[in-house]
């Protein structure tokens, strides 16, 4: 099979699911002789049409681990707007060094009910959308290499393609899928209220410059009074880490308990990317 098309589909609200998807699908496309497209399904207009793909094409698909999981709030964008026809995909994941538990599982499902067959996978390291120290600087040399590697791999079963229908590439994950991780406190119960945690604006900062509100995901940021945070939060951290002046932050005291918890636990230690052939 003649692949014509490589393409890099992704959501990445920090950055670091755009560099590899965009760093594995390059290669791919040069590798293949291929062109190369992108699609960022970052933004909510992109996600209101359906993306199609035929056998002639290759998607290297991916979504950062939210909750051990495909992100809730994408997940119906995924599986009713993303299609192929017999399409070798590669799905791959990013996590921020906890663990990615049935992210790359559900991911693949997902995209082989859709029509595209997974022929190869990754779960790789990016710094946590929630820190600077868990994770920090990841995905580093180490896991490009790693995304170089797969890219290869990849490619070089495309030519056995027909062998692999009907049949994704196994991944590391339970199926069926486990339910969504949950924060918890001290006491072990689920953190209050922490699916309703926004961020806040320090007005001494902001500049009014509107970047979050043209960047947030969900649309949520007022683009009249960016203090306002007027729809659902999937707390990306995009408006967090990318506003020029720092004015953006989470003061809330749940998201705070978990994120210290996540960094006492997780930040000492080195998470590994893995690739899947
Ligand atoms: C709401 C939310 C939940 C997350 N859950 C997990 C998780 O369960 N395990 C993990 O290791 N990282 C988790 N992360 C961290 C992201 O998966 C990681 O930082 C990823 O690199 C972000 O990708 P992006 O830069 O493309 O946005 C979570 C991040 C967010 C915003
Ligand atoms: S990106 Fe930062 S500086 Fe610009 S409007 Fe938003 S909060 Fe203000
Ligand atoms: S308001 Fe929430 S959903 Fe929107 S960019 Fe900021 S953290 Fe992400």
């Amino acid at each position: 099979m003649k692949i014509r098309t490589v393409h890099a589909v992704w959501f990445s609200a920090t950055g670091t699911t755009e560099k590899v998807v965009t760093a594995i699908a390059g290669d791919m496309a040069r590798i293949l002789d291929a062109e190369y497209r992108s699609f960022s399904f970052n933004l909510p207009a992109a996600r209101a049409g359906e993306l199609a793909f035929g056998p002639e094409d290759l998607v290297v698909f991916g979504v950062p681990v939210y909750a051990g999981r495909v992100p809730n709030l994408l997940l119906p964008y995924v599986r009713d707007m993303v299609k192929g026809q017999n399409t070798p995909a590669v799905p791959v994941v990013l996590y921020g060094n906890r663990n990615f538990d049935d992210g790359l599982m559900e991911l693949r499902n997902v995209l082989f009910a859709n029509g595209f067959v997974p022929l190869a996978a990754g779960a790789f390291v990016g710094e946590h959308s929630f820190s600077t120290v868990l994770g920090a600087g990841r995905p580093d040399g180490d896991d490009m290499a790693l995304a170089m590697e797969l890219a290869q791999k990849a490619a070089a079963k495309v030519q056995g393609l027909d062998a692999l229908l009907g049949q994704p590439v196994a991944v590391a994950g339970c199926d069926p899928i486990r339910p969504y991780y949950t924060p918890r406190d001290r006491h072990g119960e689920p953190i209050k209220d922490f699916l309703k945690a926004k961020p806040v604006t320090d007005p001494d900062k902001c500049v009014k410059c509107g970047l979050c509100a043209r960047l947030c995901p969900m649309g949520s940021i007022d683009p009249a009074d960016v203090s306002n945070v007027a729809g659902k939060c999937i707390k990306c951290c995009a408006c967090v880490k990318k506003c020029p002046k720092g004015a953006k932050s989470f003061v809330h005291e749940g998201y705070l308990y978990h994120q210290h918890e996540l960094e006492d636990q997780y930040a000492g230690r080195r998470a590994e990317s893995s690739i899947y052939i």
